[in-house]
């Protein structure tokens, strides 16, 4: 293998928020990145983050950052449903993109970004974070390489603290486009789809409850669903993200097992295995309540603040973003195709929930309006 030259990054962050902030420090630290500009809607925000980051550049306006002649690469980490517009910007400046997941919140907006990507041609690909840690990339491999056999049954089970839930009802104006499903039910649904790469979804059957955060949300607490693929093979996956703030587990807790014709693959992503009971109020991890004293530590999907770094899987992620537009190397990040085809999934579980009967895949924008 020849080695590479690799290539100078000007880096343009538009939507400095939490993850923005995150990816911005990791990227100050990347011996290629030259160069960093800021696109935040918040000005006092942007200037935070443009100090914590050592920024070169900061605006209120994307369309302004990304004409900027220093960027060569975007990351995109708006609002979950503010991605499309500058996506499709960058899309037709041909500047390569890591978008945060969801690719949208709105099938159609999801279908139409796709198709700028693609028309462009350019190499753009999604935050499934959790791709990046060892656990689900070990089971990815044992079961590409058949160690399973034939894979014939998948089953997934992710309970998350409400806060998270809370945090996004607050956060947008329609409660309609926030589901648990879509917003973090999509990461497992993600891991589960990845280990069955290969194979295509042709029906969903779904049922939601609502009662712990219906009545002040208008919104879902969990999703039940059952996939069936072409070759009859069947993923089943439970997503609540309405368990009591007292919960220990800060944001994820999941369960995974796959079966096959020749093996069995079980993965405890639970985090019981690292508790932490204290007096004092914790000050790290998502959205800390006053109530908590107890924690499943490493379960903040992101990763975990540990002498003055983010370690996990995010900064494994942005680092190798980072060396795939310096150096050219693959990664095995999710492809915008993929994340198109996540939010269909999840619209096609909340739209077979909602209308309490199987829903053939894919769906289309169309379909996803049908009330009855
Ligand atoms: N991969 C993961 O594990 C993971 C974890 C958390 C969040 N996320 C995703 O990251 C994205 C951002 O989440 P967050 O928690 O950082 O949200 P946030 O609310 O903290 O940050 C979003 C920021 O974008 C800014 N913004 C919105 N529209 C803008 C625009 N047009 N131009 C400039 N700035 C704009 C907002 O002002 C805000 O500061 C979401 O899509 C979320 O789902 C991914």
């Amino acid at each position: 293998m020849t080695r590479k030259q690799p290539k100078k990054i000007g880096l343009a962050i538009v939507g400095a928020g939490r993850v923005g902030l995150i990816r911005g420090e990791l990227a100050t630290r990347h011996p290629e990145v030259g160069w960093i500009g800021l696109a935040e809607k918040n000005p006092e925000r942007g200037e935070i983050v443009r100090e914590k980051c050592s920024a070169e550049f900061v605006t209120t306006d994307f369309r302004e950052l990304l004409s900027r002649p220093e960027v060569n690469a975007v990351m995109v980490s708006t609002d979950e449903h503010l991605h499309v517009d500058p996506v499709v910007f960058a899309a037709e400046r041909k500047l390569p993109m890591l978008i945060e997941k969801p690719l949208a919140t709105d099938l159609a907006e999801s279908a139409a970004t796709l198709a700028a990507i693609q028309k462009s041609g350019v190499d753009a690909v999604v935050g499934y974070t959790q791709r990046f840690r060892r656990r689900w990339l070990v089971a990815k491999e044992k079961v590409r390489a058949g160690a399973l056999g034939e894979v014939t049954m998948v089953t997934s089970r992710a309970f998350m603290n409400r806060l998270v839930a809370i945090d996004n009802y607050q956060r947008s104006d329609n409660p309609a486009e926030i589901s648990p499903m879509v917003i973090s039910g999509t990461h497992a649904l993600d891991v589960v789809m990845w280990l069955m790469e290969g194979k295509t979804p042709v029906e969903v059957y779904a049922r939601s409850v609502n009662k712990a955060l219906g009545p002040a949300w208008k919104g879902i607490d969990g999703t039940g669903y059952t996939i069936t693929f072409d070759d009859g093979a069947i993923y089943h996956g439970v997503i609540n993200w309405g368990l009591p703030e007292i919960w220990p587990g800060a944001v994820y807790s999941l369960e995974i097992g796959a079966v096959g014709t020749e093996g069995v693959l079980t993965i405890d992503d639970t985090h019981r295995d690292i508790v932490l009971a204290t007096n004092l109020i914790q000050a790290e991890g998502y959205a800390p309540d006053k109530r908590r004293h107890v924690d499943f530590l490493t379960s903040y999907p992101v990763g975990d603040m540990a002498l003055g770094e983010l370690r996990g899987p995010m900064r494994e992620e942005t680092n190798s973003w980072l060396n795939r537009i310096s150096l050219g190397v693959p990664t095995q990040h999710a492809t915008a195709a993929e994340g198109h085809n996540r939010l269909m999934l999840t619209k096609a579980i909340d739209l077979s929930a909602r209308l309490k009967r199987p829903v053939k895949l894919p769906i289309s924008p169309e379909d996803e309006k049908q009330t009855a």
